[in-house]
């Protein structure tokens, strides 16, 4: 059955040629080969409908492959950044815990759930402004926004290229404050050498069709601090104080033997619960597809390296435009090609992003921009440290376009042929 599955694949998936301004060039996607499809066949058939054996599976080698102890898989990658913040309110790290109007750094220009967590625990985003080309804050912004209620950081590594994360998370260090690397957008890359998401207390992934690897909807929390990821398991699942997996009981040997709260002496550890929790785990089917996606990983990194440098060697030059630049010291694998219009260009952002999207080359903002002026930051608590110019000309005049494994030279040089050519005739 799995043979004829690989077999349908290949049938349903026959390439169809490239035909310029005809075959959508998506900004983003999943690749998805025969071994993605027969994995989740398989586990349809063994109905392997919540989490099990290959969330367990998928959780050790994921941590593995990303320099860590710990993960565990989520339903999103807004789950996963809402488990980690909220990971810094538990009441085990006695006074070290985050307490409701504790602020925590963060960046006004980019994903909404990089942020919302921090307003869903109580908490105060205290807002910095992005350099434009690196899409990132830096180390000396962060230093800058520290006050005396600052009790961490949360910031995302911009469409794939990294923050200054080692000098941030000195900063953190130096201060005392949790760090949290939104590595969402960013599995893959490296500063200074190592792997982004292993500076931080605690790191996040997203596994959505747009991401680095796919498990449909999904995400994870990754540690090697073995106190946090009890928590973060904790929070995870339900709040309780047990880890046994779903099916497993007694792992401690001691289930019937504790007493906790004011709970009689020997109640049932599977149903004690520690935390305020949720559940926000993930499913089997979906780990299935995580496992035959990691194979694939290191070949999906190489392509975005290779696709986004195909873009900035053949842009290279352009007028009017800012193209992107990888962070000092760092090898990005890239989430996207972001490119800033001049505010003094003689053609709108507006106008270009409408010509190409005219010919099929898909475009996205960089997602928010300034969040500050969405309708839902407008009245919730927060401060600003500096101005946020930058950001606001993010949400004016930024736009990125794909790097993703699954586009072509063939496609990648008509998206370059055609932004070449809009600003030709526009200048
Ligand atoms: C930086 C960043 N953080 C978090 C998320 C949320 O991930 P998910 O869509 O899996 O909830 C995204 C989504 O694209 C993202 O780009």
């Amino acid at each position: 059955m799995l043979d004829e599955t690989a077999k349908y694949h290949m049938d349903a998936r026959a390439e169809e040629p490239f035909v310029p301004g005809v075959t959508e060039i998506w900004p983003s996607g999943a690749v998805l080969d025969e071994t993605d499809r027969a994995a989740l066949v398989e586990a349809a058939l063994e109905m392997r409908i919540a989490a099990g054996p290959s969330s367990r599976r998928f959780e050790s080698r994921f941590a593995r492959k990303l320099g860590h102890r710990k993960a565990h898989l989520t339903n999103s990658g807004s789950s996963a950044n809402l488990l980690a913040m909220t990971a810094f309110t538990s009441h085990l790290l006695e006074e070290r815990r985050l307490r409701p109007q504790d602020e925590v750094i963060t960046v006004a220009a980019g994903f909404p759930t990089t942020v919302n967590p921090i307003l869903q625990n109580g908490l105060v985003p205290v807002f910095v402004d992005v350099e434009l080309g690196t899409y990132n804050t830096t180390a000396a912004r962060v230093a800058e926004a520290i006050g005396p209620r600052t009790r961490a950081i949360m910031i995302a590594h911009a469409l794939g290229n990294p923050f200054e994360v080692a000098e941030i998370a000195q900063l953190a260090a130096d201060h005392d404050l949790f760090l949290i690397e939104d590595n969402c957008d960013a599995v893959g890359s490296t500063y200074d050498g190592k792997l982004t998401g292993t500076f931080g207390d605690l790191t996040t992934v997203s596994f959505y069709p747009a991401h680095h690897l796919t498990t449909g909807e999904g995400g994870c929390v990754l540690t090697s601090n073995l106190a946090l990821a009890r928590i973060v398991e904790s929070l995870r699942d339900w709040g309780r104080d047990c880890w046994c997996e779903p099916g497993e009981t007694n792992k401690c040997l001691k289930r019937f033997q504790y007493q906790m709260g004011t709970l009689p002496e020997g109640y049932d550890h599977k149903y004690i619960f520690s935390h305020v929790g949720y559940n926000l785990k993930a499913t089997d089917i979906q780990a299935a597809l995580g496992l035959t996606q990691l194979d694939k990983l290191d070949a999906f990194c190489a392509a975005r390296r290779r696709n986004w440098q195909r873009l900035r060697d053949g842009l290279e030059g352009t007028p009017h435009l800012l193209l992107p630049r990888a962070t000092e010291r760092s090898d990005p694998s890239w989430f996207g090609f972001a490119l800033t219009v001049d505010p003094e260009a003689p053609f709108s952002r507006g106008a270009l992003v409408d010509f190409l999207e005219s010919r099929k080359i898909g475009t996205r903002r960089l997602f928010a921009g300034n969040l500050t002026r969405h309708p839902a930051y407008i009245d919730q608590p927060h401060r600003v440290v500096g101005d946020l110019t930058n950001s606001d000309i993010v949400t004016e005049q930024t736009f990125w376009i794909g790097v993703y494994p699954a586009l072509t030279e063939e496609m990648l040089d008509y998206v370059i042929s055609s932004v070449t050519e809009f600003v030709e005739k526009h200048s």
